[in-house]
Parts: structure tokens; sequence; C-alpha cells
């Protein structure tokens, strides 16, 4: 296949693989569709390590970078960030969430400091030391979420040849994206996991593609097969940007706990909800989620309060589920979209990737058949 999005980064098909797993991104690109990582998870250090891994196993295959820096978000001092942060948290939602892992029996777990105070991507500093080092390597793409790209990223992207992408769920976003100079709009529809608006894929994607007045753009939220990939072709996009079906992939880093809930759960099983980032994020729901909700629980915080508060409560709760424990595996959750219906087994990343491609190919012909000449 070729379109305006193969040609940009130079891949056979026009399917992106975004993932937290360096083993995800790698066989995706491998496959011939296009490896994105997402590097919000991740210390600098870290990045660094598994950006050098995926080279090392795709020979030279395009791939590219996902950070997540947010527009807005609630101020630190920048002397003293985590400290000024931690104390803008009120007692009763600490209280709360510690009563909560009480309830369910989450025993504590090995702590990992770096990991459970603020994700490098939400502080300007950590974020500009993890574009250092994703620029240090010969990425093809870069992608942010949550607002116009960092200071700095379009010039820097633009001198190493580097293509700009965004992540837009409303029209006006798309504009003021395309106003920062980027080259790829991804229309990215409420069906989708991780922070999504209220617009379904169907209804946005040509309203991003009227804007977009010929820079490519790829259709996400809501695309996990070869079918799903005709229709957003169908709609004008330039390809797809799946998140959740990699979910369903050997590589990918999840607890076989959560995996196993993923398999299990319908379509109607997510949720679009603050609980966990402070920002409207589509999850599987849990018992996490009834917790929240009912009457006298807190409200969530903004973030990057709301992680700050409950970080260090999912990595008690992911390392529990992984063990088995009952209370723990009532909470576990992820971020999924609503193609967590369609998940029936997992398989490996790169089957994934090429089934969509051929599936997506055989429909093409199939409705070109169906066109009557008169
Ligand atoms: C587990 C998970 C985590 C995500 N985290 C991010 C992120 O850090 N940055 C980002 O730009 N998008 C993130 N997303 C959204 C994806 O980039 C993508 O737009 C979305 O998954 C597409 O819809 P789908 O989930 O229906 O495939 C995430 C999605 C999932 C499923």
């Amino acid at each position: 296949m070729r379109t305006a999005f193969t040609e940009l980064v130079g891949v056979p098909h026009p399917i992106v693989g975004f993932n937290r797993s360096p083993g995800v991104v790698a066989a995706v690109s491998n496959a011939g569709g296009f490896g994105v990582l997402a590097a919000s998870a991740y210390t600098p250090a870290e990045l660094d390590a598994q950006l050098t891994w995926i080279e090392g196993q795709t020979g030279g295959k395009p791939y590219g970078v996902d950070l997540l820096v947010p527009e807005k978000f609630i101020p630190g001092e920048p002397d003293n960030l985590v400290a000024s942060l931690r104390a803008q948290i009120p007692a009763g939602h600490l209280a709360f969430v510690a009563g909560l892992l009480d309830r369910y029996g989450i025993p504590a777990a090995p702590h990992r400091p770096e990991h459970d105070e603020i994700a490098a991507s939400l502080n300007p500093g950590g974020a500009a030391a993890l574009l250092d080092v994703a620029f240090g390597h010969p990425i093809a793409l870069i992608a942010n979420a949550l607002g116009p790209p960092p200071p700095g990223l379009v010039d820097r992207a633009r001198k190493q040849g580097v293509a700009v992408a965004a992540l837009v769920g409303q029209p006006k976003h798309a504009v003021r994206q395309i106003e920062a100079g980027v080259d790829l709009l991804i229309a990215q529809g409420t069906e989708a996991g991780g922070h999504t608006g209220t617009i379904a894929t169907m209804v946005l994607t040509p309203e991003i593609v009227d804007i977009a007045a010929g820079r490519p753009v790829l259709a996400a939220g809501g695309i996990a097969s070869g079918h799903q990939m005709a229709a957003a072709l169908a709609l004008g996009a330039a390809g797809v940007w799946c998140g959740s079906v990699w979910l369903s992939s050997e590589e990918d880093v999840a607890n076989q706990a959560l995996k196993a809930k993923f398999l299990a759960a319908t379509s109607s099983d997510t949720v679009r909800s603050p609980t966990r980032t402070g920002k409207p994020a589509r999850q599987l729901r849990s018992a996490w989620h009834e917790e929240w909700e009912q009457p006298g629980s807190p409200a969530p915080l903004p973030m990057p309060l709301q992680p700050m508060l409950v970080n260090e409560a999912w990595q008690r709760i992911d390392a529990a589920a992984k063990a088995g424990h009952e209370g723990a595996l009532r909470l576990e959750s992820f971020f999924v979209g609503q193609v967590v219906g369609s998940f029936e087994q997992i398989r490996p990343a790169g089957e994934i990737t090429r089934q969509i491609v051929a599936d997506c190919e055989r429909r093409i012909a199939e409705l070109a058949g169906q066109v009557v000449h008169p």
C-alpha cells in the first residue's frame, strides 16, 4: 500500500504500533508497520536503553517515539518540584487511597522511587531530558499528546529530518497543531484507550482530514482489525495509529493477570475516567472505579497531583495481581480502548500486524468489486 504516511516515514504498510514495550515496537517495524515507543513511562536512561535495543532488533527500519507533555498542569516550585506538588495533595485524598488498599488487603510492593513521584515528561526539565535522548537516536517521527509540541521541538525535528506528529481529539486542536508546525495529525476518537475526548473516530477523522488540507492524517481509536483499517482509509486517513490491540500481543509487558482480564472483557467494559492521571483516560473498568464513584469518595485531583497520589498504589496493585491476589485482581486495570472486546487470544505482535494489513487489503479489494459499472 502506498499512502502519504508510508511515503513520509518510509514503511511498506500504513499501520502504527504504539506501545510502551520495546518488543512490540520492534516487532511492528519488522513486520513492515511503524513502531512507536511510548516514552512517558521511562526515565531518560531507561529510554536511551530501550531505543538502543529497538535499533539492534530492527536493523535500521524506521520507528518513532511518543511523548506525553501536557500543555496544562498544576505548577510546582521549580527548585523544589516534587515536594511542592506533594504538599498540594489533600490529607483526605491520601487517607482515601490508603483505606482503599487496606480494604482490598493489598500488600506493600518493592519501592521504585524513580517511578512513584512524577513522570519525567510531566515537568519541563524532565520532558527536555527525554527529548534530548530521543533526538540522540535515528528516530523517523516524534509525537506528542495533550497539547502543542513543547518549545523547540519542531525546529529541532526539522533540522534532523524527523517528522512531527500530534494526537488531536477535536477540530480546534488540529488547527492549533497545524499553526505549531506539525507534519502529521492523528485523529483520535473517544473509543481509544488512554487520554481521549468525546468525539467518535467515524465523525472526527473526516473533520480532521478537511482541516489538514493535504497533510497526512492517521485515524486512531477503535482500530484493531483489517476491516476497521479499511474503514479508516475510506474516511480519508493515510493510515492507522493503533494502541490497544498490542495489549493482546505476546511482547506487551503487561502481567498475565491483566491480559486475562482483557481477554474476558467486552466492548462495554471500559470507562473514561480521570482517576489515574487527573485527565479523562479510557481504561478497563474495575472495582477501582466503583470505589472512586462511591458517595463520599473524593474528586480526582488535576494532573500531575492525581498520578502522584495513585502511582504507588498502582505499583502495589499490579504486583499483587501478578501474584494472583484476589483483591488486587478485582482492582486491576490499565488503559485500553473499546476494541478490548475483540481480543480473543494473545499473539505475536508481528502476526497481528500482518493479519490486519492482509485483511484490510482483502476488504478493500472486495469493496472495489462491489462497485457496479453500468
Ligand atoms: C495502554 C495505552 C497507553 C497510552 N498512552 C499514551 C501516551 O502515553 N501517549 C499518547 O500519545 N497516547 C497514548 N495512548 C493512546 C494511543 O496513542 C492511541 O491513540 C490509542 O490507543 C488508539 O486507539 P485504540 O486504543 O483504540 O487503538 C495510549 C493508549 C493505550 C491503550
